[in-house]
């Protein structure tokens, strides 16, 4: 057998270590070894990285012995040239930290990214179709993720990539979220039964931003769709049967009622969330086509999650 010819080396600074951050980083460290050379890191606050608390150093322990650098830094205190500064020695940098500081963060580390001269930036934007859904949605957080897009697109010096992912498959059956209520084994479908939507899990994502990060021909200046499932509200129902061996109603929770709950409740984050996923549009793209499907990497649907998570529940 021929050995694989091994891939271009790269040096990777991830942002965050949390739900995201830790699967991409265990991945990248993984897929590093097709390519000798590499360096993977992680950007942490320094009183994170020299946490005493047990659960938290066990995850930076576990870092450490895939050979991943740790990097102290601030993204919320530490200034855009700060940061710059610190980007500015890898070629490539993963945005997964999250909202940490609300909705200026998106812009602030894209702006350091920019100014840092990376080779290429992924920016924190794991989610939704952030164009098809367009400014002004019941999400305003969304707004700041097209901004992002604008400045990206604005330039040619460094190289991004997009990865889309739809919702994480956990947060779906969220009790927070409400759209499946266990209590009374009831689907509230956003929008209509036959609204889809996109779910991929951490795992998964680690794992395809790990391979996408390496793919040669290289990723630029584009989107990439992942998607571990693609499924309508009326479908949850049955998957939620299959999966826990009991009947689950459904009941439709329409655009203009959701719209109602958040006009009383501006603010309210999940009814912002649950507004927009009604609306339909974005939020759910087909199976074929995605970067998964393209490379028969396999993903877990929504009913070997359920089966895997929800046991009595
Ligand atoms: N498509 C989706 O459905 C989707 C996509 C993305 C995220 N989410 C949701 O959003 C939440 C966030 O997920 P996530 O993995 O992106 O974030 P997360 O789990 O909250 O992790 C954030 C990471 O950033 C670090 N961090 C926080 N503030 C920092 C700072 N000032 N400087 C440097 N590092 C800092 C945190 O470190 P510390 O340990 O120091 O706090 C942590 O490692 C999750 O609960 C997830 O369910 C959903």
């Amino acid at each position: 057998m021929t050995e694989a010819t091994p891939l271009a080396p790269q040096s990777i600074l991830v942002l965050g270590a949390g739900e995201l951050g830790l699967p991409v980083l265990r991945n990248l460290a993984r897929v590093a070894k097709r390519a000798p050379g590499s360096q993977i890191s992680v950007l942490l606050r320094e009183s994170t990285i020299n946490t005493q608390t047990p659960e938290k150093k066990a995850e930076i322990d576990e870092l450490r012995g895939l050979g991943i650098q740790m990097v102290a830094a601030d993204l919320v205190n530490d200034s855009i040239e700060q940061l710059a500064e610190v980007f500015a020695r890898f070629d490539t940098v993963i945005g997964c930290a999250g909202m940490v500081a609300g909705r200026e963060t998106p812009m602030k580390l894209a702006t350091a990214a920019l100014r840092s001269g990376v080779k290429r930036y992924f920016p924190w934007q794991f989610g939704v179709d952030f164009e098809v859904i367009g400014r002004g949605s019941p999400q305003d957080l969304f707004d700041s993720q097209l901004d992002v897009r604008e400045a990206l697109r604005a330039q040619d010096k460094t190289e991004w990539v997009i990865i889309s992912t739809g919702m994480f498959t956990s947060f779906l059956f969220e009790p927070v979220f409400e759209v499946v209520d266990f209590d009374n084994d009831i689907v509230n479908a956003l929008g209509s039964l036959e609204n889809s939507v996109t779910l991929t899990t951490p795992d998964d994502i680690g794992a395809l931003t790990a391979e996408i990060v390496f793919f040669e021909p290289r990723f630029r200046n584009e989107i990439v769709y992942l998607s571990g499932d693609t499924v309508s509200y009326g479908q949850v129902a049955n998957i939620l049967e299959h999966a826990l061996g009991r009947p689950f109603k459904t009941n439709v929770w329409s655009v203009p009622f959701l719209m109602d709950e958040l006009r009383k409740d501006p603010t309210h984050h999940i009814k912002k969330y649950r507004a927009v996923f009604a609306q339909g549009r974005g939020v759910a793209w087909p199976k074929s086509g995605t970067f998964n499907e393209q490379q028969s990497i396999p993903v877990t649907t929504a009913e070997q999650w359920a089966r895997a998570n929800l046991g009595g529940k």
